[in-house]
């Protein structure tokens, strides 16, 4: 406890290209230019490491947002991305890989500085991945396309029949907070590579990565009208995005509850939805596992990005026989995972988000102690402006309180025994959520069963949050529609037209 009393969150001095896009003039990215908005209504962009405020973005108008869509529009129907050779696009989506990758060092400080998570982590992973989700979608460019199917009823000698992949058309994706630039690019490479236009919306809290990826989209040579980035709060530019008619699919990542909204607005206009919602992931430790290999992974798997991750696993449910035993190598790991400021180079983890976050994180710490829950680590925030809560864990809990129930997205973990397999199948899917869950075992039939038996569209075993772009990912139940990743997550931006020809 000491130890994490004396550290100090005092954040650390901005490099020059940080201040740089610090103090770029709001603007929003439409047809290729920077332009100005409809209305002069501006955001506070906030350091959660200080909660400072640090520079201001856009808040986009319905009639920016019009705009934006409108040169989406355009930009589709003449063809002048999806009218390229093949190669021609996956030459332009590689170099804006190639570009993302050369300011590797600036968007991990940006990042850092925008979201709150360490810059260490931003470098190591999310923009890496960012880069891997574009490299990877330029490679389908080419490499998508129909089948020449034989008929089945139709004479096969009178017909011809084939299908076609054609691009989806205009898309709207909206991304969250929690991995600002990965999730853009995630969103952008599939769209790009099966010849879609794009409307990038960046949450309200976190739009500067994307706002410099806006640059580097100009730079890699994506025509104008291409990829639009507008930023701006949700129920205003985002509504009007999900309602508009001239928008063909809309792709969210985001909480439960906005997704929900998302598929009824999205259902006017009949449009393709793509959603990855939230969710509360179990995290099964079986008997037979090393404790000093499990307990620290159980540890990463919510500490990791202070919690604020979609297959968080939050749900911990360790065998009666190693349970203590989990419960202690977790709490070891207190002093490894004590928030520091972002851009601190000895950071595992920096503070949460925004203050709402802050408030929403303590409020469910407070409402599981009110129900009776234990605090066995954490439970608490350290004093200091920024947005720091210490790593938690709460035992003694059951399965009606709300710490269990629901997606708090913060440091934040409740522990519970269990005695057998069935029970803790039973339990793992006691659960509205379906996103991901891993299982800690050496038993290959274990393994086996419980990755067959536990609902969810991604079950990690001995590992968590391991996640490879070629691997398609998604939720089961309410924790979404559709698959991101692999050839699924290119599908998804592909309309399949038959094709009929009587010979
Ligand atoms: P949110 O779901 O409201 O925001 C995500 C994105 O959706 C942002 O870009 C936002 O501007 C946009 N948005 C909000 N309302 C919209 C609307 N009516 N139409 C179109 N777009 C809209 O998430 P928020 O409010 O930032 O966080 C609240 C909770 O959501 C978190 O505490 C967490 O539990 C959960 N969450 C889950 C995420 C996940 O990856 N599973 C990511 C972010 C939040
Ligand atoms: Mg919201």
């Amino acid at each position: 406890m000491n130890e994490m009393t004396t550290l100090s969150y005092q954040q650390h001095a901005y490099s020059a290209a940080a201040q740089k896009s610090l103090s770029r003039k709001p603007a929003l990215f439409i047809n290729g230019e920077w332009v100005a908005s409809s209305h002069g209504e501006l955001i506070d962009v906030e350091d959660p490491s200080s909660g400072k405020v640090v520079s201001q973005i856009v808040d986009a108008s319905v009639a920016d947002t019009d705009r934006a869509v409108a040169a989406a529009r355009a930009a589709f129907d003449d063809g002048r991305w999806s009218g390229l050779p093949p190669i021609a696009r996956e030459k332009i989506m590689l170099r804006l890989a190639d570009l993302i990758e050369a300011h590797a060092e600036e968007f991990a400080e940006l990042e850092a500085i925008d979201n709150g998570k360490p810059k260490t982590m931003a470098g190591a992973i999310d923009v890496p991945g960012a880069v891997s989700h574009i490299r990877y979608m330029a490679g389908f460019a080419a490499k998508v396309g129909g089948e020449t199917t034989p008929p089945y009823t139709l004479p096969a000698g009178a017909f011809f029949t084939y299908t076609v992949k054609e691009p989806v058309g205009v898309c709207a994706q909206i991304v969250p907070w929690n991995f600002p630039l990965l999730m853009a690019c995630l969103k952008v490479g599939p769209a790009l590579a099966a010849g879609c236009t794009i409307i990038l919306k960046p949450a309200e809290q976190t739009s500067l990565t994307a706002l410099r990826l806006a640059d580097l989209i100009a730079e890699a040579g994506i025509p104008a009208g291409v990829v639009n980035v507008i930023t701006g709060y949700g129920h205003v530019s985002g509504d009007r995005l999900v309602k508009h008619p001239d928008v063909d699919k809309v792709a969210f990542t985001g909480s439960t509850e906005i997704g929900k909204l998302i598929n009824k607005n999205a259902t006017d206009t009949l449009k393709h939805v793509t959603l990855e919602l939230g969710g509360k992931s179990p995290v099964v430790v079986m008997p037979d596992v090393d404790v000093a290999e499990a307990a620290p992974g159980a540890a990463g798997a919510i500490f990791f990005n202070s919690g604020q991750v979609c297959v968080a696993g939050s749900r911990l449910y360790a065998h009666r026989s190693v349970f203590d035993q989990v419960v202690e190598g977790i709490a070891n790991t207190a002093s490894f995972w004590a928030p520091r400021p972002s851009l601190d180079p000895a950071a595992h983890m920096g503070p949460l988000v925004s203050q709402e976050q802050f408030d929403r994180v303590m409020g469910y710490i407070e409402a599981g102690k009110r129900d009776g829950a234990s605090v066995a680590m954490g439970g608490d925030a350290p004093s200091a402006d920024g947005y720091y809560v210490n790593p938690t864990m709460l035992v003694n809990v059951n399965p009606q309180m709300s710490v269990v129930r629901e997606e708090i997205f913060g440091p934040v973990v409740v522990a519970q025994r269990f005695d057998d397999l069935d029970e803790v199948v039973k339990e793992a899917n006691n659960t509205q959520f379906g996103l991901a869950a891993s299982v800690w075992t050496k038993d290959a039939s274990t393994l086996h069963k419980l990755a067959s038996r536990i609902k969810a569209g991604t079950v990690w075993a001995n590992c968590h949050a391991m996640i490879d772009v070629a691997l398609p990912f998604g939720g089961y139940k309410e924790s979404g529609v559709g698959r991101e990743q692999g050839r699924a997550g290119i599908e998804a931006y592909l309309e399949t037209k038959s094709v009929i020809m009587k010979l």
